[in-house]
């Protein structure tokens, strides 16, 4: 009787161990076949130069004309402090690029003379056949333009390039952040005290450098690589990436499939609800902001926008966070306080800090497959 119950016992025993591993086994192959993993393809720039001066600037000019004239594209980027207390921008402190094959060059503006600028350098700036690529790429050369009197042409934005490759990668977000998770498998450095870090400085920090080259470099990484998605018709790997990718007979087609029609335009918002928010109570450990303002809709969908009147409800915002970087509001780095904007994510209203908004906009436009 009391052997019985034991071998019983064990029976079960090897039943419930059996099926533990068939559940374990069910589970992975679940998990292999049904997220499309994106392998980081992400790479470090091959070398960072920082231009201080137009001799720095022409030393490199040679290389860079050479490869723009092979790849005729250029990721680009700007860094900037935040904002001043009562100021609504603030002047571009550097101009980040990156080439095809991993170099990036870092132009320190704020500390060149705005009238001894390299004339090689505006000319490839101004240069529309070589098209600069970013999120918010236009913006940058508007502000560069505002600030320096220097013509940004061929601008072409990732948010416009992306939605033209379909069926292949699923993006949080249309920002930078979220395109190169979702493109490139790499998660970018969302430290504040990097991102909202002293872009005049001296001399930048090891952390600063790194950063502000990758932001050029994940920009026309993305753009390479939907190029070649298209080209190929499946996720190209690294090693596809790196080799010649420019001379396959498809290459000036698809460069030209990918920015037709987007060059120097403008990205707009497609169904983010902007609240302006007109009266704040900062408390020094959270915030409470009162909305009772407009709701502005930004769509440009609607031809008859001029007829749309706005509404004018009650939001009560959630004290708290950053939605992107997690830096707590009220902030001060530096000399200014980070500005919060508010925003809908999923219906929920969220905050994202000005930083982050430059990288994020069009957060809540969740990409169904792209
Ligand atoms: C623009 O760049 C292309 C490619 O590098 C070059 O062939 C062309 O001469 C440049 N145009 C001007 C006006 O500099
Ligand atoms: C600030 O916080 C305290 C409690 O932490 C609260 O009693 C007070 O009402 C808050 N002030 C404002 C203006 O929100
Ligand atoms: C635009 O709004 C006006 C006035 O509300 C309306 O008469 C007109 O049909 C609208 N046009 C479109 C294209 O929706």
């Amino acid at each position: 009787m009391f052997l019985q119950l034991l071998e019983q016992l064990f029976l079960l025993r090897d039943v419930f161990i059996g099926l533990i591993i068939t559940a374990v086994i069910v589970y992975i192959i679940h998990r292999l076949s049904s997220t499309k993993r994106i392998v980081d393809t992400s790479r470090n720039p091959k070398e960072i130069h920082i231009v201080r001066s137009p001799t720095e600037w022409d030393h490199l000019y040679p290389t860079i004309n050479k490869l723009t004239n092979t790849v005729k594209i250029l990721g680009l980027d700007c860094e900037w402090l935040p904002y001043a207390e009562g100021e609504t921008e603030s002047r571009v402190a550097l101009l980040q690029l990156a080439t095809y094959d991993g170099l990036c060059v870092l132009v320190r503006l704020c500390q060149m003379s705005h009238d001894d600028l390299p004339k090689s350098l505006l000319e490839i700036l101004a240069n529309k056949s070589i098209i600069k690529v970013g999120v918010a790429v236009k913006d940058d050369g508007d502000k560069l333009e505002r600030h320096y009197n220097i013509k940004v042409r061929g601008c072409v934005d990732l948010r416009h390039v992306v939605p033209r490759i379909r069926g292949f990668y699923e993006c949080k977000s249309r920002g930078l952040y979220g395109l190169s998770e979702g493109i490139l498998g790499y998660k970018m450095s969302k430290i504040p005290e990097v991102r909202c870090g002293n872009w005049e400085a001296p001399e930048f920090t090891h952390d600063q450098i790194h950063y502000a080259a990758m932001d050029a470099l994940v920009g026309i990484d993305i753009y390479i690589k939907l190029l070649l998605t298209k080209i190929l018709n499946h996720i190209p790997t690294r090693r596809e990436m790196d080799a010649q990718f420019y001379l396959h007979k498809d290459y000036k087609q698809t460069v030209i499939y990918l920015y037709d029609g987007a060059v120097d335009k403008a990205y707009k918002f497609r169904g983010t609800v902007l609240i302006k928010p007109e009266q704040r109570q900062i408390n020094q450990t959270f915030t409470q902001i009162k909305h009772k303002d407009t709701l502005l809709d930004s769509s440009p969908q609607s031809s008859n926008q001029s007829s749309v009147k706005p509404k004018t409800p009650d939001v009560i915002v959630e004290p708290g966070y950053c939605y992107m970087c997690g830096l707590p509001e009220p902030v001060r780095i530096l000399r200014s306080s980070v500005e919060f904007i508010s925003r809908t994510h999923n219906g929920k209203t969220c905050k994202i800090c000005s930083r982050c908004d430059k990288h994020e906009l069009n957060n809540d436009e969740k990409f169904p497959k792209i």
